[in-house]
């Protein structure tokens, strides 16, 4: 996730652009950049300095003693090529006259960049964006226009983006475009802006209008002409804003934690972008090990903590499941101190959203050392994790402002998948139906789980019936049983309540004396196959006057009958349940902390980095 922005027809462009890439930041940060428009020159300035990127393209650009009226921004979370100055935006064309920013993926940037090379274009950096701006240009020798070279060339491309461009040779148009990355377009008086998000731009203008999907926007001083895919024009559609710059970041949302979470399908749809191929094939490019290594593990382990540590669990099942390879899950601060027993044939696992946390990047360079290879999978684009590791599997979440990890930990999920997917191909150990099955079930995930957010109002209900209680048992079995305990987590980080996860074949074996009235039992009674024990469980908890909240599947009317408080989601096959299960829970927690008057996003003694022991 990326922000860009951009302006024609002001007198300080400069200062539009650094103000609303400070309001953009929330986006991502690792570097910024600008390019601005000067007498039929590109003026450009990039910086990677990580937080502190946006603040200090503003102090290097303080020596600029010129007023410019046409110019892009961008703020940047990596997700092609490290966050370095090189692969910040915006990135230029062989003449340097034309700039371009860009949010998004550009899925075959790889085959366009190797034909753009054979014609004689040179790539300066490791992104997708650059090859747009290359291919743009060559696009440039064929159609009369800029706009309509943008048109020719991202009739080329397959992916996500919001772009701006701009040129020496018109120098006061912005040619603007979206496919799935948000854009929208302001004005004011003489003054054009793109950007992608409100908050950007309402200090400036509240005349805002959304691009749609496929259309192409042209502005210039004082006008603004949006076409569609064919190069007719199409009417704007205002957007209506009554928000002030702070609620704006927050899309509107009350608070970072829901944004995040309404975000998650985003952050799904993400993470598959661009590595499953037409053919269905899971193509994994940074890996940095064989097929042929692959084939010849003979172990996984995964090290991880918090939230991570509950993918990486979920993972074990599906990963033995799919890939009939043993898989060992262990804490970083545990692992660390172990002295585990590892080599070359065991693929280590390191999983951590921020790729900072010490014991998981202390856990990962022990097995380094111990010659075993490894990966990590990660949030954030060169984190001191990606720069250790042998090989990297990127979640594309964009940057998670609270701290109760939510989107990261679904995406963390899907990758970790895609990987036992991956690895189940190259040691062809499922039919090609059955994968053909999972990687059909996995582009359903994105649906599946806006479908469940939408429930919201079901679970704001039960948490109002809750109010009164104190202890909370999570139960889950079989790859519901890490959906229990991250369900445990969310509500202890948030809302301070006591809550724990079980495997639900363990509550015979302590748990269960110390269920008694006033007990509240969330059973995750989804994914099939362990259902009925589940169930049992809920007698076993009902008998001893627990509450039970069941979360229970479209249409279980058997699980509904044991409900005191029933929770639905839709059906999808255990393995891949616990994506759109784990929402019902973060939902619930939210709730219950909020009820209390607690700050979601900053919970007390909690940190979202955990860089010490
Ligand atoms: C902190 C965060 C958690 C996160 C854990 C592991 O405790 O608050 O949300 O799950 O660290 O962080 P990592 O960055 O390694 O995933």
């Amino acid at each position: 996730m990326c922000g860009i922005i951009g302006v024609t027809g002001a007198d300080d462009a400069l200062d539009i652009l650094l103000d609303g890439l400070e309001r953009l930041e929330y986006r991502g940060y690792d570097s910024a950049g600008v390019a601005l428009i000067d007498h039929g020159e590109v003026v450009r300035v990039r910086v990677a300095d990580g937080t502190h990127s946006v603040a200090t393209l503003r102090r290097d650009t303080e020596a600029v003693d010129q007023a410019f009226s046409t110019g892009i921004g961008h703020t940047r979370w990596a997700t092609h090529g490290q966050p370095n100055e090189a692969n910040a935006h915006p990135h230029l064309d062989c003449a340097g006259h034309l700039a371009l920013i860009h949010n998004g993926i550009i899925e075959n940037y790889a085959e366009i960049a190797e034909d753009l090379v054979a014609k004689g274009h040179t790539m300066t950096s490791a992104t997708d964006t650059e090859v747009l701006a290359h291919l743009i240009e060559e696009c440039t020798k064929v159609e009369p226009t800029l706009t309509d070279a943008v048109r020719r060339a991202l009739g080329m491309v397959r992916g996500a983006f919001a772009i701006g461009v701009v040129s020496a040779s018109d120098p006061e148009l912005i040619v603007a475009a979206r496919q799935v990355s948000p854009l929208i377009v302001g004005s004011s008086g003489s003054a054009s802006y793109i950007a992608s998000d409100i908050p950007a731009l309402l200090d400036r203008t509240r005349e805002l209008m959304v691009i749609e999907d496929g259309e192409i926007v042209e502005l210039r001083p004082g006008s603004i002409r949006i076409t569609d895919a064919e190069g007719n024009e199409v009417p704007g559609r205002p957007l209506d804003v009554d928000w002030d710059v702070e609620a704006a970041q927050k899309d509107g949302y009350d608070d970072f934690m829901t944004k995040e979470i309404h975000e998650q399908p985003r952050a799904i749809a993400d993470t598959l972008r661009g590595r499953i191929g037409s053919d269905g094939a899971i193509e994994l490019d940074q890996l940095d090990i064989s097929p042929d290594e692959l084939a010849q593990l003979r172990a996984v382990t995964i090290v991880a903590c918090g939230s991570s540590y509950h993918a990486a669990m979920v993972a074990k099942y599906a990963i033995e499941r799919w890939a009939r390879l043993p898989v060992d899950v262990d804490i970083a601060s545990e692992f660390r101190y172990r002295d585990p027993v590892l080599d070359k044939s065991t693929l280590v696992i390191g999983v951590s959203q921020s790729g900072e946390t010490i014991d998981t990047l202390q856990a990962m360079r022990q097995a380094k050392a111990a010659g075993a290879h490894v990966i990590v999978v990660s949030n954030v684009v060169d984190s001191s994790m990606a720069r250790d590791a042998d090989g990297v599997l990127y979640t594309r979440a964009g940057p998670e402002v609270g701290v109760a990890a939510t989107k990261t930990v679904l995406a963390q999920i899907v990758a970790l998948e895609l990987l036992g997917l991956y690895l189940a191909q190259v040691r062809s150990t499922l039919s090609s139906q059955k994968f053909d099955d999972i990687v059909h079930e996995l582009f359903e995930l994105e649906g599946v789980v806006e479908k469940t957010i939408e429930r919201d109002p079901a679970v704001a209900h039960v948490a109002q019936e809750l109010a009164h209680a104190h202890d909370y048992f999570f139960l889950g079995r079989h790859a519901s049983f890490p959906t229990a305990l991250e369900g445990a987590l969310k509500l202890k980080e948030i809302s301070y309540l006591h809550a724990e996860g079980y495997a639900g074949g363990e509550l015979k074996h302590g748990p269960l004396a110390v269920i008694e009235p006033g007990c509240i039992v969330v059973a995750i009674a989804t994914g099939g196959e362990m259902k009925e024990k589940i169930l049992s469980n809920v007698s076993e908890v009902k008998s001893r006057g627990a509450t039970v909240v069941m979360l229970a599947e479209d249409g279980d009317e058997l699980a509904a009958s044991l409900a005191d408080y029933l929770l639905l989601v839709p059906a999808m096959s255990p393995l891949l349940s616990p994506v759109k299960d784990i929402v019902p829970l973060q939902q619930l927690a939210y709730h219950l902390a909020r009820n209390r008057g607690l700050d979601v996003d900053r919970p007390r003694n909690l940190a979202k980095t955990v860089t010490v022991e």
